[in-house]
């Protein structure tokens, strides 16, 4: 019998890349490939890439260099590898990659991927197959659904795509440009997607999209639904305990996101809300097109909803021009939102962006120390907040075995990890649980209930004097 074709995908950044990796998988397997993790017995290797920052994109070329020893071994052997670069990178360089890394096949970009199986016959020796054209049909009408075996294999927590693109421009980032205008999904086709997952014991699910907060997909009405309207209709689907979403703009939070956390027990009360800076200065010039203040009123709109609730954010540092007062703002309002967590990044001028043209580069040095300063002020309030649980007690779903045997893991609602001694039942279901340790981010604790609660049981809301938020 000829021997399977195997598939190795390596996936950098984002949430939407993991779960795109994911489709990628499903496409290729209606031609009979399977998953490999071992890249060097793979028939076709993908790496799906990330253009955000510098440091991410320059990251595919130093594999293409160990992919190519790789590439070379199999011929040896009498092997045909092909390798593809999909993902971000691939948008946004196109046949430039193949120019500088004459070892790749296929090059694609996130709005193709149902072509790779054709991709992957056309590509010959010297003749590598491209395509990062945007298409006009949506590529979800032409991506299988996910396949019952792989959602087994994937667990108890999914993500789903409900839009992808961006509209908003901010001026240092490239995602408008790799993943173009914004589009979302119709309802109907998600809540498929989220009733088949739960068919097949996913109980948790992560609506993304790059600013998955402009939803504005057909309802079965005929009508733009809001996200909100979206994360309360999905919240009927049987089986589905929790909800989360990200990534959310300040600016798209309405009413309809507001009253779901105020009234879904299942939607999960923390929010990734990034505001990037501080200052009223540096957020004109990155055209984030909203004032701290009214990123405070945001924030404190959600908290009237919902006395839990926590958030996160993404900071850049060193973007052009950034003072050290302005600097010294951003300090002022992570002191002010008391954040769950939080990610923080040097500036990186990403070419295209408008940023990029901008002259009054920040000092390395200085960058390096702003860095240092926030995530240090960042960690203490992860740690203060991660303190306050213990002695008191989560919700955590539970979903896989730990490293010791008898050990479960599962994640409380702010998405730290909950270590407890249960019996495997319990794996796939919502219980509470007495935090009694905690060491670096993860929790240690023990059921509170004897029993394991029925798979499906919606979990209730525990009311807790939460005053601070948290990072994904
Ligand atoms: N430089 C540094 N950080 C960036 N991000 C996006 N573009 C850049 C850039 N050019 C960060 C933002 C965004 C997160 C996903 O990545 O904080 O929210
Ligand atoms: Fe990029 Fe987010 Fe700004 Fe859109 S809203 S341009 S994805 S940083």
């Amino acid at each position: 019998m000829d021997r399977p074709r195997k598939l190795h995908v390596k996936s950098y950044g984002c949430q939407m890349n993991v779960y795109d990796a994911e489709r990628m998988v499903d496409t290729l397997a209606r031609d009979d490939f399977v998953e490999t993790k071992d890249s060097g017995d793979a028939d076709v290797v993908i790496l799906n890439t990330c253009h955000i920052r510098e440091k991410a994109s320059e990251k595919v070329y130093s594999e293409l260099g160990r992919l190519r020893d790789l590439k070379d071994a199999a011929a040896r052997e009498g092997r045909d590898m092909k390798i593809v670069v999909a993902g971000c990178v691939a948008q946004a360089e196109g046949a430039e990659i193949v120019r500088r890394a004459p070892v790749v096949d296929v090059v694609v970009g996130p709005q193709s991927y149902h072509h790779l199986p054709d991709l992957l016959r056309q590509a010959a020796p010297d003749k590598p197959a491209i395509e990062t054209e945007f298409p006009v049909a949506e590529k979800f009408d032409f991506l299988p659904p996910p396949r019952p075996q792989a959602i087994r294999s994937r667990g108890i927590t999914s993500f789903v795509t409900v839009q992808e693109g961006c509209d908003k421009f901010c001026t240092f980032c490239v995602v408008p440009y790799t993943r173009g205008q914004e589009s979302s999904r119709p309802v109907r086709a998600i809540t498929d997607d989220v009733r088949r997952l739960a068919e097949h014991g996913v109980r948790e699910i992560s609506l993304i999209g790059q600013n998955v907060n402009a939803f504005h997909g057909e309802g079965p009405d005929g009508k733009a639904w809001p996200l909100g309207r979206l994360l309360e209709h999905l919240a009927a689907v049987p089986g589905i305990a929790r909800l989360r979403y990200t990534t959310s703009h300040p600016l798209d939070v309405d009413g309809s996101l507001i009253a779901a956390h105020r009234d879904l027990a299942a939607l999960m009360p923390f929010v990734h809300l990034p505001v990037q800076s501080g200052s009223d200065r540096v957020l004109a010039a990155m055209n984030r097109r909203h004032s701290v203040a009214d990123y405070r009123r945001v924030i404190d709109r959600f908290r009237s909803a919902c006395g839990e609730i926590a958030f996160s954010s993404d900071f850049i540092v060193g973007f052009p021009g950034e003072t050290e007062d302005d600097f010294a703002a951003t300090l002022a309002l992570v002191e002010q939102i008391g954040y769950a967590g939080a990610y923080s990044f040097k500036y990186s001028p990403r070419p295209g962006t408008p940023a990029a043209e901008l002259t009054e580069a920040v000092d390395k040095a200085i960058m390096d120390e702003r860095l240092a300063r926030l995530q240090n002020l960042i960690d203490e309030q992860q740690a203060a907040f991660n303190r306050s649980f213990v002695g008191r007690s989560l919700e955590v779903l539970f979903e896989h075995h730990g490293r010791t045997p008898g050990q479960l893991v599962g994640r409380s609602a702010y998405l730290q990890p909950v270590h407890v001694m249960a019996l495997a039942d319990v794996i796939g279901t919502v219980q509470q649980v007495a935090i009694s340790g905690l060491e670096r981010y993860s929790f240690f604790g023990s059921l509170t209930a004897t029993t394991a609660a029925p798979a499906i049981a919606p979990p209730t809301r525990v009311a807790s004097p939460l005053i601070t938020h948290n990072g994904a």
